[in-house]
């Protein structure tokens, strides 16, 4: 009889897929579960539906093997991971949906003895409340299921790496069930895994953004506070690194992506008055983009009085940070839409992209012969050492220096 599979991974994106290939690569049986047929159809031929270095070659290598197989529906398993999106909602308040509607899926598939471990970050005490969802539903269970709860910190282009060697929290509702989580784990993640409650880790991972959120939001305040006083923001920052205890970050047009920009949110709307630094932080990173907005229509403007025409603006970047073409959350991207309602002409580039909403995006050299004022907004690697002559250059990220 052919063998069942060990691990059912609820979620194949971006954390979920590469998780389900890292598991079969190390010979465990994985069964990858999403919604999205088409993503089932392509990941059973061996590809892949996302941009990650390395994933392609492992996918087709696990699923010819027969150790990884996708599917719309869950099986019976020893372990269940849920990687879901955890997304919020319009007053910014989490969007557990997704997650209640993984562990509904997988509850009439569980059996004694089973691990379930939810990755996806979530609000302090979801691990609890999607026990209580499990246990309405098979009361029998109780005492009888391992629980967990364990969040990816990974950094997308170097996931597969990171999944395998990065230090992991593992929180389990119990005793026991961290351990049982560690067990699994240690069979194919080589950092150490580090033992505490689910609570605990829950909130260690919103933590650990917010910690990013607040640090970044710190050196875009000071790059707007520099700006009022003629003070250029990079060098001040190397300068003040000098000191042995001082280390500030880039300031940047924002702060994107759907993890450092949405989950402090998490603790924001739970937490309210007592979470001001964090909320704070959010506000200021929000503020970044709309100030840089206004800084480049006063440089057009200017620019229209002296010389008695419209400016051309190339807009350099759309994703949300350097050389990746994800445009989640994008501060660069709110930027280039808030320009193109004005009546400049807006010339927008993204070497990561080929197309934008259906139009072709502007190659750069195109663009840098084009325009007038060049709005660097992304630091990528194709921006760096460029020679702009007798352009003007706004460079809000450091892609100049
Ligand atoms: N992407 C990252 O860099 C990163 C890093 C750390 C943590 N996380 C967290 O990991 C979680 C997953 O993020 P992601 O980037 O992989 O999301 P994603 O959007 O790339 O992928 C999620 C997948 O889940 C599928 N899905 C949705 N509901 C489902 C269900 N009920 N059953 C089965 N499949 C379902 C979707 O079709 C999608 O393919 C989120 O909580 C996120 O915050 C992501």
């Amino acid at each position: 009889m052919e063998k069942k599979f060990e691990v059912v991974v609820m979620g194949l994106g971006y954390i979920g897929l590469p998780t389900a290939a890292l598991i079969a690569g190390n010979k465990i049986k994985v069964k990858g579960i999403d919604l999205n047929e088409e993503v089932v159809k392509t990941i059973n031929k061996g590809k892949v539906h996302i941009v990650e270095p390395d994933l392609d070659g492992l996918v087709s290598k696990v699923v010819s093997e027969k150790l990884m197989q996708a599917d719309t529906k869950p099986c019976e398993a020893d372990v269940f991971l849920i990687a879901v999106p955890t997304p919020f909602k319009e007053d910014h308040k989490p969007d557990l949906s997704y997650v209640e509607s993984a562990v509904e899926a997988v509850t009439p598939y569980l059996r004694k003895g089973n691990l379930l471990v939810i990755e996806s970050t979530s609000p302090v005490g979801t691990t609890g409340k999607m026990a209580d969802l499990v246990f309405q539903e098979r009361p029998e269970l109780k005492g009888d299921l391992f629980i967990a709860y364990c969040p990816e910190r990974v950094l997308p282009g170097k996931i597969l790496y990171e999944l395998e060697n990065n230090d992991r929290v593992i929180g389990g509702l119990d005793e026991s069930s961290a351990q049982k989580a560690v067990n699994f784990y240690s069979r194919f993640v080589k950092g150490n895994l580090h033992k505490t409650n689910a609570r605990t880790a829950e909130m260690c991972k919103l933590v650990e953004n917010s910690y990013r959120d607040v640090n970044i939001a710190f050196a875009n305040e000071l790059s707007m506070i520099c700006n009022e006083v003629d003070i250029d923001v990079d060098e001040l920052i190397m300068l003040a690194g000098k000191h042995p205890r001082v280390n500030i970050l880039n300031p940047g047009c924002g702060v994107g992506g759907h993890c450092i920009a949405i989950d402090p949110w998490f603790l924001v709307s739970e937490f309210g008055e007592k979470a001001k630094i964090i909320k704070a932080a959010r506000d200021v990173n929000n503020h970044k983009a709309d100030w840089v907005f206004k800084n480049i229509i006063t440089t057009a403007e200017k620019f229209e009085r002296e010389m008695k025409s419209k400016p051309v603006i190339a807009t350099m970047g759309l994703a949300y940070k350097p050389d990746i073409d994800d445009l989640r959350e994008s501060p660069a991207l709110y930027i280039m839409k808030r320009l193109k309602k004005t009546d400049y002409k807006i010339l927008a580039v993204e070497p990561n992209i080929p197309k934008y909403e259906g139009k072709d995006l502007v190659p750069y050299i195109e663009a840098e012969e084009k325009a007038d004022i060049i709005v660097y907004l992304v630091a990528h690697r194709e921006f760096k050492k460029r020679k702009i002559e007798n352009k003007i250059v706004l460079d809000y990220c450091g892609v100049t220096k």
